[in-house]
C-alpha cells in the first residue's frame, strides 16, 4: 500500500544553494501520488522560478502574504488547514531563526506560525552556518517545539568545504516521509504508553555531600520527545540535569536512585520502558545525618542499589511489553551487551562504548548498537551522528515492534 496517497503536503522552499533539490522532491511526490501546495520565498525565487514549481506541482503557487485576492481566501490559514503536513526544503538558517523565534514577516512563517501541523525541515547551508551556536540553538529550540528534521548530511558541499551541512537526497526525504506518515497511522490507532528513565543519580554521603555520575541525559531526553512526538503517551522519570523538558512528555524528577524506582513502580503499567538513565549501582550505608566537619573522621560503606531495569524485566504481572536497557561499557561492548540481556532479562539493549572521547556522556553525538533477546534478530550498529537522530531511529524501532 502507497502511504503517501492522497496526502497534503505544504511544501516551503526557501533560498539556498540547494533550492533546486525541492524540484527533484516535487517529481518524486507527484510519482507517490502526493498532492502538493507550495510557498516560495521570496529568495527562493533568485535560485529556482515559481514556473518550473507550478508546472511540476500542476497547482499555483503562493509567494505573498500580502495578495488581495489570495486573502479573500485567508491564505495563511487555509493552506495550513489544507494540509497533512509542512515540509520545508531546502530549510536556510534564515528561515529555521526566523522560525525559532516565531516571526511572521512572509507568507511561509506565518502560515507556519498559524499551524498546528507537523512542520518537518530539511536544513542545507555551509558547514559552519549549521555548526554556529546561533543555528544550533535555534534547531534545538525549534526541535523542542516539536518540529522535525531531517538531516543535513555529512559530506561535500556546493562551496567546496566538507562537512555537516548538506541537505538529504529527495529519495531519502520520500523514505522518510513514508515512516513518519505509518508511524503516524499505527500511533493513532494503538494508544501507547511509555515510560523513559534519564539521567544521572544522586547518592548522598551528608545533607550537603553526594556521589554521582557523568551521564547528562541528553539520549533519554531525546528518546521521551521523540516517543512523545509520534503521540505516544509519554512519562520521562529524570534525574538533576540542566535539560529543557521536551514537548508534551510528563516529567517527574528526581533525585536518588530509590526515588526513580519508586516513581517508576508508581507509573506501571506501561507498554514500553525505557531505561537510559545511569542509575547509581551502590548508595551510601552509613548515610551521615549532618554535614561531617573536616575535622570528623570519615569512611563510607555502600550498599546496593535496587536495579530498576531487572525489576521491571521481571515484574510478574506488569512488565511493560517491551523493555529496554541501556549500558555504558568501555570494552567488549557486545559481549556485555548480550550478558545483561540474559542476566536482566530485558528485551533489548542499547550499547556506548564511553571509552570513545567524541560520543557518550555530554556530547550531542553517539553510535550504538542494539544488541536483541530475539535469536531470528541481528544486532544493529547506529553509526555516529546526532542523538537526536539515534533516538529516532530507535522510537521508530520501537513502534514498528507494536506492529508486527
Ligand atoms: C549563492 C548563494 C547560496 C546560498 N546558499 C545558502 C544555503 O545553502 N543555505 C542557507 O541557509 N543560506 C544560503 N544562502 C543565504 C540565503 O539566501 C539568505 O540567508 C536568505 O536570506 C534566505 O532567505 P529565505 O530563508 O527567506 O529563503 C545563499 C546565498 C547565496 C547568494
Amino acid at each position: 500500500m502507497n502511504i503517501l496517497k492522497n496526502k497534503k503536503i505544504l511544501l516551503i522552499i526557501c533560498g539556498g544553494i540547494s533550492a533546486y533539490k525541492s524540484l527533484e522532491l516535487i517529481r518524486l511526490l507527484k510519482k507517490e501520488e502526493v498532492e502538493i501546495k507550495t510557498i516560495l520565498t521570496k529568495n527562493s525565487k533568485k535560485f529556482i522560478t515559481p514556473l518550473s514549481v507550478t508546472s511540476l506541482t500542476q497547482n499555483k503557487v503562493y509567494d505573498d502574504l500580502f495578495n488581495a485576492e489570495n486573502e479573500a481566501e485567508m491564505d495563511h490559514i487555509s493552506l495550513s488547514r489544507w494540509c497533512d503536513a509542512i515540509v520545508i526544503v531546502p530549510a536556510t538558517a534564515n528561515t529555521i531563526s526566523k522560525l525559532s523565534f516565531g516571526k511572521s514577516d512572509d507568507l511561509a512563517s506565518t502560515v507556519v506560525l498559524a499551524s498546528n501541523k507537523q512542520v518537518i525541515l530539511a536544513p542545507a547551508m555551509n558547514v559552519r552556518m549549521w555548526t554556529h551556536r546561533a543555528t544550533q540553538e535555534n534547531v534545538n529550540r525549534l526541535k523542542n517545539y516539536g518540529y522535525l528534521f531531517i538531516g543535513p548530511e555529512t559530506g561535500d558541499m556546493a562551496c567546496g568545504e566538507y562537512g555537516e551541512g548538506k541537505m538529504t537526497e529527495p529519495s531519502q526525504i520520500i523514505t522518510y516521509l513514508t515512516n513518519f506518515f505509518t508511524i503516524n497511522k499505527i500511533t493513532s490507532k494503538i494508544k501507547l504508553k511509555a515510560l523513559v528513565t534519564a539521567g544521572p543519580t544522586k547518592e548522598y554521603i551528608d545533607p550537603a555531600r553526594f556521589i554521582s555520575n557523568q551521564s547528562s541525559g541528553k539520549q533519554g531526553y531525546e528518546i521521551a520527545r521523540s516517543l512523545a512526538k509520534r503521540g505516544i503517551d509519554t512519562t520521562l522519570i529524570s534525574g538533576p540535569t540542566n535539560l529543557d523538558t521536551p514537548e508534551n512528555v510528563n516529567i517527574i524528577r528526581v533525585e536518588t536512585a530509590n526515588e526513580m524506582f519508586e516513581e517508576t513502580k508508581k507509573k506501571l503499567p506501561a507498554d514500553i520502558a525505557i531505561c537510559a538513565a545511569a542509575v547509581s549501582d551502590f548508595k551510601i550505608a552509613n548515610f551521615y545525618n549532618n554535614k561531617i566537619k573536616k575535622k570528623d573522621k570519615m569512611s563510607l560503606d555502600f550498599e546496593k542499589n535496587i536495579d530498576i531495569l531487572e525489576y521491571l524485566s521481571n515484574h510478574n504481572s506488569l512488565r511493560p511489553k517491551l523493555v529496554l536497557g541501556f549500558a555504558a561499557e568501555t570494552n567488549d561492548l557486545l559481549k556485555n551487551a548480550q550478558e545483561k540481556i540474559l542476566t536482566k532479562h530485558c528485551d533489548w539493549i542499547i550499547a556506548n562504548d564511553i571509552s570513545k572521547a567524541e560520543i557518550g556522556f555530554g556530547s550531542d553525538f553517539n553510535e550504538v548498537s542494539i544488541v536483541y533477546k530475539e535469536k531470528n534478530k541481528q544486532n544493529e550498529t547506529i553509526s555516529r551522528r546526532r542523538k537526536s537522530e539515534i533516538a529516532e531511529i530507535i522510537t521508530d524501532k520501537v513502534v514498528e515492534n507494536f506492529i508486527s
